[in-house]
């Protein structure tokens, strides 16, 4: 699984999923670029990172201005020399049943999840294809089955999957691999905001029965990112406990 030699990018990486993420890329050899839009969590991240001795660059860039991924994509090039693992992970949640959903919460859902990606991807398509590198989406289960109150995530994330089949047709003859991620239930900020009772009435929907760590997801995305996946491209793995099968 090693990844000594390859610079990944890990976007919204300054806390929870995504920097479970570079930890686990960084761990095997990779040489990380973090990014997020929270400026104080994504240097304290960088920090923590830089004091186990691990080589980081972390830039500041909001996955919906295509400037800022211009520049972010630039940077990682011009600091480490090339990018081979692109990995879309910012995501946020506004959810609400549909009757009351605001049309600004389904705008800014689709605009960070789904077009964020489609921008970091397009923009960092030239150094991928001269490393012949790959790109992990995350999306989610919910993309796959839906969910009562999230339909602007469910879409977002239905749309990452087929952002990624998409891609990894058009890209396999230039040597570059797409493939998703569907986490299920994870431990972190984005779901302690539910509930106990929505949490308990998920967790008798899961037949691991437990909610899934960033890490058990850190641990499929460094497989798909590294050479032990060359044969895989196009697929979308469910981390969920069992959730959808
Ligand atoms: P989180 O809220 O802890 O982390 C998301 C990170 O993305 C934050 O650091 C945030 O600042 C950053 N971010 C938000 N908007 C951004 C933007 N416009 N540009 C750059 N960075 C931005 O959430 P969590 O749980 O770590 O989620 C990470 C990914 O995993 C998301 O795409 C989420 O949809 C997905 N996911 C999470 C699940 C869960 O149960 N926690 C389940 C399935 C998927």
């Amino acid at each position: 699984m090693s990844l000594e030699g390859k610079v990944a990018l890990v976007t919204g990486s300054a806390r929870g999923i995504g920097k479970a993420i570079a930890l686990r890329l960084a761990q095997e050899g990779a040489r990380v670029v973090l990014s997020d839009v929270m400026e104080d969590a994504l240097q304290a991240t960088a920090e923590e990172f830089r004091s186990k001795g691990y080589t980081i660059l972390a830039k500041k860039a909001n996955v919906t201005e295509a400037a800022e991924v211009t520049e972010l994509v630039d940077a990682a090039v011009s600091e480490f020399g090339s990018l081979d693992i692109l990995v879309n992970n910012a995501g946020i949640t506004r959810d609400n049943l549909l009757l009351r959903m605001k049309e600004e919460d389904w705008d800014l859902v689709l605009k960070i999840n789904l077009k964020g990606a489609f921008l970091c991807t397009k923009m960092a398509l030239r150094p991928l294809m001269k490393s012949a590198g790959c790109i992990v989406n995350i999306a989610s289960v919910i993309g796959i089955m839906g969910n009562a109150g999230q339909a602007n995530y469910s879409a977002s994330k239905a749309g990452l999957i087929g952002l990624t089949k998409s891609t990894a047709k058009e890209l396999s003859s230039r040597g570059v691999r797409v493939n998703a991620v569907a986490p299920g239930y994870i431990d972190t900020e984005m779901t302690r905001a539910l509930p106990d009772n929505v949490r308990e009435a998920i967790l008798k929907n899961i037949p691991l029965a437990r909610m899934g760590t960033p890490e058990d997801v850190a641990n499929v995305v460094c497989f798909l990112a590294g050479d032990a996946a060359a044969y895989v491209t196009g697929q979308v793995i469910p981390v969920d406990g069992g959730m959808v099968m």
